[in-house]
């Protein structure tokens, strides 16, 4: 949940006044952005676009995914983390996630295979993945990480920001994320040759702009260039994004310590002190206690946000992975020995804990008194449940 207010609005007056609106000029907001961000992710370059789509798209070009690789996905992320995959040409091959309701590193241990090429660990809710155990696995398997840091904008991992772990990374900018201009987002990279061909997937057509050694022309792509607008409203949210991170973690910690003699058990946690904190979940012992207590206690149930789940990906399931059989992924030559037989009940382990997942997304200008209130309904909650 992002803040927002005066300062987007006199940005975007005083771009519109100066009738500057296209990305590619001298003093450019959208670059300004890029380099700031750059900064504060403490990476050398990034590029923004339309989408965090686009930009996972991109990053798993920029890695070198493609034609004839699969690629381990969570079994619970937003569909966009599958679909990129397919759009770069890939198969999602759906895994399993653990208490952390985030990719468990057994899994990828357990379901890396011959045509695996990549993993994607996705950090939902604001939460961070197992990164340490994630890297070592992917090591061992010789597995190229891909980030899906959409929904975790701010976040870190003992330290370090999500999305530069990986050999490349994509973040969202859309209205549900930490930062937000609408639609948008943004790719990193880490090697500068992987760099070139992500932003050659967002803007391939760069090089008449900025000169061809600084964008050489490696391939055509469609268009995703970011408006000015959005780098004017960019600006000014990442001026407020740390603020609105401390405010989140603060939050989140006292709700979690104020609630820890109640009997509830929070999600595994991989790094506390860095992540967004923008969501408290808790696991039940069963579905039906998850459902009476979300009930009582007013919150929402990870296992039933209607698209968070890989039961949902109906295109995925279909396998229909663009508009002709020459355009899809799953009808590929190369892809016919990539694993994409995908049953409902596949991961049931990751079914059953998304089921008795209970989540709290928690308003980074919500008062002391509101926290206790919430507090208080949590523990009464609890006490009636468990
Ligand atoms: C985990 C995750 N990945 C990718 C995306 C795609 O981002 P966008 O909607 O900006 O394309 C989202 C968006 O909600 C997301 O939550």
């Amino acid at each position: 949940m992002y803040r927002i207010g005066q300062k987007e609005i006199d940005a975007v007056a005083r771009l519109i006044e100066s009738r500057q609106m296209f990305r590619y000029r001298e003093g450019g907001l959208c670059e300004r952005f890029e380099r700031r961000y750059s900064k504060y992710l403490g990476i050398d370059d990034c590029i923004m676009c339309s989408s965090g789509t686009t930009a996972l798209t991109a990053a798993l070009v920029g890695a070198g995914v493609g034609p004839g690789d699969e690629v381990l996905v969570p079994a619970c992320t937003y569909i966009a983390t599958a679909i990129a995959v397919v759009a770069a040409g890939a198969i999602p091959v759906i895994v399993d996630i653990d208490e952390s309701i985030l990719i468990s590193p057994e899994a990828i241990d357990e379901m890396a295979g011959p045509k695996t090429k990549a993993v994607m660990p996705v950090h939902m809710w604001g939460m961070c993945c197992d990164m340490d155990a994630i890297m070592a696995v992917a090591e061992k398997h010789g597995l190229v990480v891909v980030e899906d840091a959409c929904q975790a904008v701010g976040g870190g991992y003992k330290g370090r920001k999500l999305g530069t772990f990986g050999k490349t990374g994509g973040f969202s900018f859309n209205y549900f994320k930490n930062m937000s201009c609408g639609e948008g987002g943004a790719a990193v990279a880490r090697d500068p040759d992987d760099f070139l061909r992500v932003r050659c997937m967002i803007d391939c057509c760069r090089f008449y702009w900025t000169g061809r050694e600084d964008a050489p022309s490696l391939f055509t792509s469609n268009g995703a260039r970011a408006s000015e607008l959005e780098g004017a409203v960019m600006n000014v949210q990442l001026d407020r994004l740390e603020p609105t991170m401390r405010s989140l973690r603060k939050k989140k910690q006292r709700v979690l310590r104020e609630t820890v003699d109640s009997g509830l058990t929070p999600v595994t946690a991989h790094s506390l002190d860095y992540e967004c904190g923008s969501h408290v979940m808790y696991v039940l012992p069963s579905e039906e206690q998850a459902v009476k207590f979300s009930g009582l206690a007013g919150t929402g149930i990870a296992g039933r946000t209607g698209r968070h789940v890989y039961t949902e990906w109906d295109p995925i399931f279909e396998h229909a992975g663009g508009p002709s059989d020459r355009m899809n992924a799953f009808k590929f030559e190369e892809n016919q020995d990539c694993r994409m037989d995908y049953r409902k009940d596949m991961c049931a382990k990751s079914l059953d804990i998304l089921n008795r997942t209970v989540m709290i997304g928690l308003n980074p200008d919500l008062k002391r008194p509101d926290v206790s209130k919430l507090i208080r309904r949590l523990n009464r909650a609890a006490k009636a449940v468990l």
